[in-house]
């Protein structure tokens, strides 16, 4: 899979990219991560990429002609026309299942927006899909970008090891993941859960899936409400009914 990052800092961006698992799948051939610099794309002379919002109000905006410019030349490169993110904080929220559907593409293009944003016409000519990674405003859509190329390359096959590749993580089924513990088995006067020693494989399962539903309901509360209950889970949110202090 080949990602190309329209942007205004793409030092930033490969940077932050080069390093471990996303870095060491760049070497291993799985990805290609390339940042074109939208100013050297500019035309005007004093390299200027922004502008006034027509109307008025607060901020500059990236003026569409740049951008329009830097997409077309990675089309050339590639001889492809590829798919556009948009980062912005305005975008449809990016999740899990968005990340392993973008995954399946050859080619992504993903520009960064700055200042208040970009002039709309290069959204509508680029056909671009706006992505949000969260409620909150960041300055840059840099980081936005490497946290949506992080979390796509991790669903491309052969990017991660068979023992990274986890199939029980947070999201899966709707459900965060359970609290895990290593060595040693006491720290700080703290114990690993017994039933983790147990040897018991069907106890240690029943009581990861108990652990995942208590976080999940106590913290997200909105992913709870689409779990798919088994008949084991109904029993187990029973016996908290029955006895509240089991969830604190
Ligand atoms: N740019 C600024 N804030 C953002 C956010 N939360 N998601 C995506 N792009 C952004």
């Amino acid at each position: 899979m080949h990602f190309h990052i329209l942007t205004l800092f793409p030092e930033m961006v490969l940077t932050g990219l080069a390093t471990s698992i996303i870095g060491r799948a760049q070497k291993d051939g799985f990805l290609t991560v390339d940042a074109d610099n939208i100013r050297d794309y500019t035309t005007e002379k004093h390299g200027h990429v922004d502008d006034y919002p027509y109307g008025g109000g607060a901020g500059m905006l990236m003026q569409a002609d740049p951008i329009l410019r830097a997409y077309r030349a990675v089309c050339e490169r590639t001889g492809t026309t590829p798919r556009v993110i948009y980062t912005s904080p305005a975008g449809r929220l990016f999740d899990q299942a968005a990340a392993k559907a973008f995954a399946k593409e050859e080619e992504l293009v993903i520009l960064c927006g700055h200042y208040e944003g970009v002039d709309e016409r290069a959204l509508e000519l680029l056909h671009a899909e706006s992505w949000s990674i969260g409620d909150y405003v960041l300055t840059g859509g840099e980081l936005p970008a490497m946290v949506m190329v992080d979390a796509i390359s991790r669903m491309v096959p052969g990017v991660l090891s068979n023992s990274e590749s986890g199939e029980t993580e947070s999201f899966e089924g709707s459900l965060l993941e359970y609290p895990q513990y290593t060595r040693p088995e006491v720290y700080e006067g703290l114990r690993v859960p017994p039933v983790l020693l147990s040897g018991d494989h069907g106890k240690v399962d029943r009581w990861r899936r108990d652990q995942s539903l208590l976080r999940t309901m106590e913290r997200r509360p909105d992913l709870f409400a689409k779990v798919e209950f088994t008949k084991a889970d109904r029993k187990f949110l029973r016996t908290l009914e029955a006895d509240p202090d089991l969830s604190e």
